[in-house]
């Protein structure tokens, strides 16, 4: 339709993408028989069929068994080519990719082969599709500050082709404030900085990640809505929120997209974006989630494109390069 080709058509960034959580059950099952590895699962439809979430947590425990079959530097450029073919094919020009390192190293596998391999693929879809990437090095929070300070003095030979740390995993009861020195480091060391909040961690949580961690971003924020005071100072600071409306549908953060947040977050100024976070298993890339939320919310074209427009000004590119986008 004419609204398809327009969202198509809008050029975008996606900042909000966990690269593990692009991994689609038919490469899972490639990747599988290529290693040599079990997976509980009989067949695609299978493992489709376990999609179906109540909370946060029933989806990480599924992801991270996902995970389980990729191992050599191949894998995971396959994974993140295969991701970077689709976000093309939607219109993105520029993605900044989060992977969990730890999902990795902490079953054996180094941490260059899973790094090496996705920045081979993004040399690759510059070189086949214009797309620029940009790497967000992410600690998972259900683990300890010490293994997050691991996962930095593994990456320090990386350090120049990585654009920023991030936070992700199990939220409540993992709050931003365990992370404080970790991120400081992480910042001394000329890094970015984002963390989810407020994806199911209360308002304070939010507040944490601006005041403890000095986010540049805050990935999901919805639960910010609840405190209007936070709602006004995110606005004042121009923070970017990464939101993304499938995975909130599936992970149960709203209970219908008819209620989703999103256009009342725009009209109370705030720097919203769309992102997919784990399209494989939320049932959408970027432009279905436009689609998705366009047509829940009653969209107009000026509201997509203003998305599109947060989409670079969030994003971690030189403001030339910005320029270049709008
Ligand atoms: N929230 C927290 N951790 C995650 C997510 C998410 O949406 N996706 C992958 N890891
Ligand atoms: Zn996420």
């Amino acid at each position: 339709t004419d609204l398809d080709q327009f969202i198509t058509g809008l050029p975008k960034a996606e900042l909000h993408l966990h690269i593990e959580g692009s991994l689609e059950p038919e490469l899972m099952f490639a990747l599988a028989a290529r290693n040599g590895i079990e997976i509980p699962y009989a067949s695609v439809e299978d493992v489709r069929a376990a999609y179906a979430f109540s909370n946060l947590q029933d989806f990480l425990d599924i992801y991270y068994a996902g995970a389980s079959v990729l191992i050599t530097q191949a894998d995971f450029h396959d994974l993140a080519m295969a991701y970077f073919d689709r976000a093309a094919a939607d219109g993105v020009r520029h993605a900044e990719i989060m992977f969990d390192p730890q999902t990795h190293t902490d079953r054996g596998i180094a941490f260059a082969t899973v790094i090496e391999g996705l920045l081979s693929a993004m040399a690759e879809a510059e070189a086949k599709h214009g797309l620029t990437s940009a790497l967000i090095l992410s600690f998972l929070r259900h683990l300890s500050e010490e293994a997050a300070f691991e996962v930095l003095a593994m990456a320090e030979p990386y350090l120049d082709r990585i654009a920023a740390v991030g936070l992700d995993s199990s939220e409540v009861g993992h709050p931003p404030a365990k992370f404080a020195r970790v991120f400081a480091a992480a910042a001394a060391k000329g890094l970015k900085r984002v963390a989810h909040a407020g994806e199911e961690g209360p308002p304070e949580y939010v507040v944490e990640a601006l005041d403890l961690l000095h986010v540049d971003r805050i990935d999901h924020g919805n639960r910010a809505m609840e405190d209007a005071g936070l709602v006004r100072r995110l606005a004042g600071a121009g923070m970017t929120l990464t939101v993304c409306p499938l995975s909130n549908l599936k992970l149960c953060v709203v209970g219908d997209l008819a209620d989703h947040p999103l256009d009342r977050m725009l009209a109370e100024g705030l720097r919203a974006t769309v992102n997919s976070d784990d399209p494989a298993y939320f049932g959408g890339y970027v432009a279905d989630n436009y689609r998705a939320i366009a047509k829940a919310r009653g969209l107009s074209r000026d509201d997509l494109a203003t998305l599109a427009r947060n989409s670079f000004t969030g994003s971690f590119l030189p403001a030339a390069a910005i320029d270049r986008h709008l």
